[in-house]
């Protein structure tokens, strides 16, 4: 029982590798808010994970919806341990063809998103001592791909800001890291051309793609205690794609 009594916000949690960490915290003993723009999956999610978990509506990319989440959460549970930042969306397209919209899209929710949700909760986490931020980057983040000019620069970007963060909240008490995941076996790859995603899938030196149970047990780690120690941080859980 690594979280245990721990209370966590998981943005994104309705589905994917969202929902997996929700389902690994509560084995843990924490309770998750999920915290996600898609009603319907959420409520089914909250239906499935009982009693510990409690859906909560949200759109990250709207400083007013998450004031409202993270109210609703301290009206509840009094306080907030751990954040994950897990929401993201993909908006792909070629350089050369990319629109104005595609790419604010995918900053709104992946790179603003982070900024609201994280803002909204330090002062909660300060208050109370300490706490666990997690941000999920990418391995296309850190390498780059083909395609992801808006997406790249974002999760590059959560590098940058997990580690500004260390610096500025490590005096607080706040853990501060990010978790970099490859190719997972979520929707989100369900959008890639099958061609792409299977020389994608044969560069893995593990030969297969990631589960999310294999990104959530990333997350676990870095929100627990084991971690205490571990400041700053990418952490690639991406079975060495690009080694
Ligand atoms: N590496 C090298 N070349 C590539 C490539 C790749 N990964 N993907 C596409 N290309 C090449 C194509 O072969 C093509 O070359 P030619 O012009 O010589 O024929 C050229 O780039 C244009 O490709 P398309 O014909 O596919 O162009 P399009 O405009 O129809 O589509 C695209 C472009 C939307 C980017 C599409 O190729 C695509 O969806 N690619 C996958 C992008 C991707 O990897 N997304 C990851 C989603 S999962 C995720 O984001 C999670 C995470 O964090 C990893
Ligand atoms: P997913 O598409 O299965 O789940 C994403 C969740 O985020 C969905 O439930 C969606 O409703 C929610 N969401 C989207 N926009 C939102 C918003 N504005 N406000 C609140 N919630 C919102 O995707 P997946 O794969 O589970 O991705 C989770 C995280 O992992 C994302 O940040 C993604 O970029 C990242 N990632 C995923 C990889 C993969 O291969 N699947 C690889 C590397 C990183």
């Amino acid at each position: 029982m690594r979280l245990n009594n721990k209370v966590a916000i998981i943005t994104g949690a309705a589905n994917g590798i969202g929902y997996a960490a929700a389902e690994r915290f509560i084995e843990e003993g924490a309770f998750v808010f999920i915290a996600d723009f898609d009603e319907k999956a959420g409520i089914a999610a909250a239906h499935h994970l009982g009693d510990k978990s409690l859906f909560v509506q949200v759109d990250v990319a709207d400083r007013e919806s998450v004031k409202k989440l993270v109210s609703t959460v301290i009206e509840h549970a009094g306080s907030v341990d751990i954040l994950v930042n897990n929401a993201g969306i993909t908006r792909d397209a070629m350089l050369t063809k990319m629109t104005e919209d595609q790419f604010r899209q995918v900053l709104d929710v992946n790179l603003t998103g982070v900024f609201h949700c994280t803002q909204e909760v330090i002062p909660h986490m300060v208050a109370a001592g300490g706490g666990k931020i997690i941000n999920t980057s990418s391995v296309s983040g850190v390498y780059g791909n083909v395609g992801q000019t808006n997406y790249a620069a974002t999760k590059a970007a959560i590098v940058g800001m997990t580690k500004t963060w260390a610096k500025e909240l490590g005096r607080k008490g706040i853990n501060v890291n990010a978790v970099a995941p490859g190719f997972t076996e979520t929707e989100m790859v369900k959008k890639m051309p099958e061609n792409v995603l299977a020389q994608m899938r044969a560069v893995v030196p593990l030969q297969r793609l990631g589960t999310p149970r294999d990104i959530a047990n990333a997350y676990l780690f870095l929100a627990s205690d084991e971690a205490s120690y571990v400041h700053g941080h990418t952490l690639h859980v991406d079975g060495a794609i690009m080694m």
